[in-house]
């Protein structure tokens, strides 16, 4: 990826954020009704209290509406050129779901695409909206990271129906300069396909279809070897970081919010520790909304700043890890808006027939 600057008002800009969840609410108390788990292990293992699933046919691009809408609210405008929907459940495998997305928020005729890079989805998604905008391709760019997490889940599997959690966040960028609040920094990204079996969907895909073998369902469930992830995680999210933070010419000591990916609580105390950023520092919202994947970070924002956890001008540090494996960090510094969340059901929400 070119480090070189955008031309002067070229620059991204966060100008609104919005966040969206399911109405439905699934506490550790229910899963241990149907799976052999505990309350103590989820909470203990993972920060998790609390997340919100679909149902009732609710998908991926309903919640990606919601939460879009919440974004444009928030940055006064539904004048946007481009659709960027970071997502790992698509509603379809073909076409990408951005255009469905585009098209229900009145954006017919806008460039629209989907990103896939699992959980740092958001982090690659922000780095294609700002070369959008650096490039002159677009003014304004709605990006959306939404996930039916819930739906690639083998409810049997106790290993990951514990962790994962459904909903959406977004951030509205425009054309800006880089000294403005708001402002995006520099965007580090990362991958290692030699680490693919450690998240993936082994069904469902050319090379399983291609295969001849007999499809089984579970083939198309989500796998993840938890264990090897979270060691490459700690050390691949920490690096990402120091080294945004450095392009950004920017101290670790300056940092105002570190907002990492939601995937684990111990994994983002672990990597905050590494950078020596102090709990006051961080924020969270894991215990209530469970790893969300791709909408993870576009979520926390916009719950956090709605919250006062995230303040304008702040310093703000984005952080991610995922499938491929992939992962990614970037710096902000949080723009003076006024950020949306809500939970549960609106008139745009109703599923596609
Ligand atoms: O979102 C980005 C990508 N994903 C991640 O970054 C996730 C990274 N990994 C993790 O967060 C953690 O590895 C997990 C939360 C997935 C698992 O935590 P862990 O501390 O690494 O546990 P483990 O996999 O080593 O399992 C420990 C034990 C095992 O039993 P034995 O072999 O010690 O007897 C598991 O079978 O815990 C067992 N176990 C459970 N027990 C109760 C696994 N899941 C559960 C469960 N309830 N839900």
């Amino acid at each position: 990826m070119s480090r070189s600057e955008p031309p002067a008002g070229r620059h991204a800009v966060v100008c609104g954020a919005g966040a969206w969840l399911p109405p439905r609410g699934v506490s550790n108390a229910e899963l241990t009704r149907r799976l052999d788990t505990t309350e103590e292990w989820i909470t203990s293992r993972t920060g998790i209290e609390h997340r919100h699933l679909v149902d009732g046919g609710l998908s991926t691009g309903d919640l990606a509406v919601e939460a879009g809408l919440l974004a444009m609210k928030s940055a006064g405008t539904s004048a946007v050129d481009a659709v960027v929907l970071a997502t790992t459940t698509p509603d379809r495998l073909c076409p990408a779901t951005a255009p469905d997305v585009a098209a229900r928020l009145g954006l017919t005729g806008v460039a629209a695409f989907d990103v896939s890079a699992v959980c740092t989805g958001f982090l690659y998604g922000l780095a294609s909206a700002a070369g959008l905008i650096a490039s002159g391709l677009a003014d304004h760019v709605l990006l959306i990271g939404a996930e039916a997490f819930s739906t690639i889940i083998d409810p049997a599997d106790r290993t990951t129906a514990v962790i994962f959690g459904d909903g959406a966040g977004a951030v509205v960028l425009r054309a800006g300069n880089a000294d403005e609040p708001g402002a995006v920094g520099p965007c580090v990204l990362g991958s290692d396909g030699g680490l693919g079996d450690l998240i993936s969907i082994p069904g469902g895909g050319a090379r399983g279809r291609s295969s001849g073998r007999d499809r089984t369902p579970n083939d198309e469930y989500f796998t993840m070897r938890g264990k090897d992830v979270y060691r490459h995680a700690v050390h691949r999210i920490t690096d990402a970081a120091t080294t945004a933070v450095d392009r950004a010419g920017w101290h670790l000591a300056e940092v105002d919010r570190f907002v990492p990916h939601q995937a684990n609580q111990r994994i983002s105390t672990a990597v905050a520790e590494r950078l020596g950023i102090e709990p006051a520092r961080q924020v969270s919202n894991i215990a209530r909304v469970g790893n969300t994947a791709a909408a993870s970070i576009p979520l926390l924002l916009a719950q956090a700043a709605e919250a006062g956890q995230v303040r304008p001008r702040d310093r703000v540090l984005l952080a991610a890890f995922g499938g491929g494996l992939t992962w990614g960090a970037a710096t902000l510094s949080w723009p003076d808006i006024t950020a949306y969340s809500a939970i549960g059901s609106s008139p745009a929400a109703v599923p596609a027939a």
